[in-house]
């Protein structure tokens, strides 16, 4: 029955007629697909450390997907659980989607269950089962909100062993977890306890972010990057034209996207703002907080010469994770934080929290942070997330540059070399991205990942990441397999300890889509070649409707020359 308009949006309705382009090698469904095993693997750096703490699965061959009769697969009914981990990303539903359709085509007995709330709802054993009837709801819809989302980790051994009951009192065969690094980390976490404890589960991971830093060779993009991205360079475009117009502001806009400055490079890219920050670069060149408010202002003296007081400035927001001195001084908040949690917890004002914190900072940190302004210390002694994260969401470094950027610039003023007006706003975009109506490339490829996934686990595979690639063609032609989790594993120091950790992607500044930025962004500084790409089209000409971000397509051309 048609759902009331109230509800729905009409958008919504005539999206759900939408149906995702499946790969090749998938679509005649899993009895026809047979993996074939690649070479054994190793993790890309700590191969020792990690291989002692996975020594079950550490090691696996890639796995890649041919055309085949596979009729084991289908003979026996089974039970899978899917659980979203960690931030929304657009196509979550898909995923779920997929996994559905690819679990019930290969046997129509196989059943689905979410765990709700994220992987709480494993230690919780809280689930629902998935019917079409529920799921047609969301199909090519954006958000999690069909089983929702969490941010738990799984990680003593009590909450392991509830993880094993849970699922054998339940007869789970097979968990999916769709997740960024810290999420699939967590899954082979718990695929390696499964193993060690002889039992015959599976665990298969999904890559998901929409801050596009959970890739490598293997994955060349986690899904809702592409959604995410569309929707800020909207925005952006949108305050561009805008400056442009009434020529009076310069708006400082922070992206999400955690450390990686992947969203701030692609929505540039959409948009050519006057200025970028790539956090990378500032990490790698070490420039100090103060080099880069110069830098800033060195436009803003420019544009002002030619009577243009108006700017659009891009700051993703993991660049104070990356300024030298502000890296040091959050590594040591780190491990300061978590080795004396119980008396910070204690003490009721932030002013006095962070008088506390100081006594146990070496003096030159503890200066820096008395320099830094109320809120942004306040900012940084915040709770880090249960991996360990930095919360750089909740951390307004756009308000610093833009209170060091004032104080420049009437310095600059006194000394008769600014004679401009500066007039700032600011602004931060992240959840406004997050659940929004996935694209035709992030709906398609949200579906690809879950059906990929199910084939995997029906092949009894475990400690994969589904992996969908050949992305720049059209998804008839991509190619399905499983990455070992443990290939793409580091160490890395969390909340004062070594940890295993899938690395993190971040922006190579040796790679096509930063070269291309760097190339044209003298010229984007002082002049107005502002894009506005308007809002993510779903009908219309499949130049529109089906370009995928600028920066997997240099990616992409990258590897074709090489
Ligand atoms: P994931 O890494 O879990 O995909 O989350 C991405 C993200 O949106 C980051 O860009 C952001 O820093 C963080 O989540 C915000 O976290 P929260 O949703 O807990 O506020």
């Amino acid at each position: 029955m048609a759902r009331k308009l109230i509800d729905v949006s009409e958008l919504q309705i005539e999206r759900r007629k939408f149906e995702p382009v499946l790969p090749d090698i998938l679509k005649n469904g899993a009895a026809s697909v047979k993996p074939v095993e690649g070479k054994i693997t190793q993790s890309v750096a700590d191969q020792s450390k990690i291989k002692e703490i996975f020594k079950n699965i550490y090691g696996l061959p890639e796995i890649t997907f041919k055309k085949g009769t596979n009729n084991a697969v289908v003979e026996k009914a089974v039970k899978v659980a899917v659980v979203l981990s960690g931030g929304q990303a657009p196509g979550g539903h898909n995923v779920i989607a997929g996994l559905f359709d690819g679990l019930k085509i290969a046997n129509s007995k196989n059943t689905l269950i979410g765990y709700l709330g994220g992987p709480s709802g494993i230690l919780e054993n809280k689930y629902k089962v998935i019917s079409e009837k529920l799921l047609c709801e969301y199909r090519n819809t954006g958000g999690f909100d069909f089983i929702q989302s969490g941010r738990t980790k799984i990680e003593t051994p009590e909450q392991f062993c509830l993880t094993k009951n849970n699922l054998l009192m339940s007869n789970v065969d097979a968990l999916v977890v769709v997740g960024g690094d810290d999420s699939n980390t967590n899954a082979a976490m718990i695929a390696e306890y499964l193993k060690k404890e002889k039992l015959d589960k599976c665990v298969v991971g999904v890559p998901k972010t929409i801050d596009g830093d959970l890739k490598n060779k293997y994955i060349e993009t986690s899904f809702g990057f592409d959604t995410a991205t569309k929707i800020y360079s909207e925005l952006v475009g949108n305050i561009c034209r805008d400056v442009n117009s009434a020529q009076k502001y310069w708006h400082f806009v922070r992206l999400m996207g955690r450390s990686a400055s992947h969203i701030a490079l692609e929505v540039g890219f959409k948009t050519q703002p006057n200025i970028v920050l790539i956090g990378e670069e500032i990490l790698e060149k070490k420039m100090k907080i103060v080099k880069i408010v110069e830098n800033i202002v060195d436009v803003i003296v420019k544009r002002s010469q030619a009577d243009k007081n108006f700017g659009v400035v891009l700051v993703p927001e993991g660049l104070i994770e990356f300024i030298p001195e502000m890296k040091k001084l959050i590594s040591a908040l780190n491990d300061a934080l978590a080795e004396n949690a119980n008396a910070v917890a204690g003490i009721n004002s932030a002013a006095g929290k962070k008088e506390f914190i100081c006594t146990k900072l070496p003096v030159e940190l503890s200066d820096l942070m008395k320099s830094l302004p109320s809120g942004i210390a306040s900012q940084l002694m915040l709770d880090r997330d249960p991996h360990g994260n930095v919360q750089v969401s909740l951390i307004e470094t756009e308000k610093l540059l833009i209170e060091m950027v004032h104080k420049k610039l009437s310095e600059l003023k006194k000394e008769n070399k600014y004679r401009g007006k500066f007039s700032a706003i600011t602004h931060f975009f992240g959840y406004e991205g997050r659940c929004g109506i996935p694209s035709n490339f992030d709906a398609n490829y949200t579906y690809a990942l879950g059906y990929n996934a199910a084939v995997l686990v029906l092949n009894g595979l475990t400690g994969y990441l589904s992996s969908v690639r050949n992305l720049a063609r059209s998804p008839k032609q991509w190619e399905c397999g499983g990455i070992p989790l443990t290939m793409m594993m580091n160490i890395e120091r969390r909340h004062g300890k070594e940890k295993p950790v899938i690395q993190k992607a971040l922006v190579n500044l040796n790679g096509s889509p930063f070269k291309e930025f760097a190339k044209n962004r003298d010229k984007w500084a002082l002049s107005e070649s502002y894009i506005s790409p308007g809002p993510i089209q779903y009908f219309g000409p499949a130049d529109v409707t089906d370009m995928t971000t600028r920066t997997l397509k240099y990616e992409q051309s990258e590897k074709n020359i090489e």
